[in-house]
């Protein structure tokens, strides 16, 4: 177990000393705090690309994460490429899970079970992202994530600086928390940075390939993720521990022995 490099009482002042602060302030803190065992997690949507170049302008040594689920889109890809061109010599973990447990899962259940239910979605999104992307935060002191508090309703109390409690109690730090979607496009346009090629194609949040639609008009942003749910959380797992019940006994039959490792 990883001990807590700041306390609850600490976090808590930080986070309300950051309220009203830019995202680059936020960042500068964290990289001289925590470097080098601070990464930005990224799922390469507009939230990601910004903190990459803001991060990078401030050092350019700075790891960058992300989990390749194995379902994602071609068009990701090409983005990462793009990246790897404009920030040169960028530090990009992408992370891939554990693959004797999807190829178990998916001899088990199909390889698109995830559309039959939200337990299968949950399991599906369990091992191919939460799996890895928690091994991977073992290694950190600091992880930053490019969450939004006016993205979903489960997001609207997140601080910048919080004791991450699910993830061995390092520190989770979110800059554009107070931003809105269009501060972020703004950003973007302003620092001429690559985005992903989805979002020309109507495309309003990005994830899995089966599991991401475009929306429709006067949708909420989050309504192409896992677009054939209802009454479900527009959440994988790796934000907020997901239990219900319902996909815990087929996770551990397929994870066996490495359920405690
Ligand atoms: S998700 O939980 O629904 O997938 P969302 O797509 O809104 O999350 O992204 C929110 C933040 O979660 C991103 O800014 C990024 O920090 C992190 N994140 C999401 N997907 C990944 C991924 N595949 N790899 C690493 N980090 C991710
Ligand atoms: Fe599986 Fe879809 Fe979750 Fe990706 S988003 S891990 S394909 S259920």
């Amino acid at each position: 177990m990883s001990v807590e490099l700041i306390d609850e009482l600490e976090a808590g002042e930080l986070a309300v000393a950051f309220e009203g602060e830019e995202p680059e302030t936020v960042l500068e803190w964290a990289i001289e705090r925590f470097s080098p065992r601070i990464a930005i997690s990224t799922a390469f949507q507009n939230d990601g690309v910004a903190l990459l170049d803001m991060a990078y302008k401030i050092d350019p040594e700075i790891r960058l994460f992300s989990v390749d689920t194995g379902r994602l889109p071609q068009e990701t890809f090409d983005l990462v490429e793009q990246l790897r061109d404009r920030y040169s010599g960028l530090k990009l973990d992408l992370l891939v899970p554990n693959a004797r447990h999807v190829e178990r899962m998916v001899a088990r259940n199909g390889p698109n079970f995830f559309y039959r239910s939200v337990d299968n979605r949950l399991l599906c999104c369990n091992l191919r992202k939460v799996q890895p992307l928690t091994k991977y935060l073992h290694s950190l002191d600091a992880w930053v994530t490019g969450l939004r508090r006016d993205q979903w309703a489960t997001r609207t109390n997140i601080r910048k600086v919080e004791i991450d409690h699910d993830h061995g109690a390092i520190v989770k730090l979110t800059p554009l928390a107070e931003w809105t979607e269009e501060e972020v496009w703004d950003y973007i346009r302003e620092n001429d940075v690559p985005y992903h090629p989805l979002y020309d194609r109507g495309y309003t949040s990005i994830g899995c390939a089966p599991c991401t639609r475009a929306i429709q008009p006067g949708e909420p942003n989050r309504a192409g993720r896992w677009w054939w749910e209802e009454n479900a959380p527009k959440e994988c797992g790796i934000h907020c521990a997901i239990e219900t019940g319902g996909f815990e006994h087929e996770l551990h039959a397929i994870l066996g022995d490495d359920a405690h490792a």
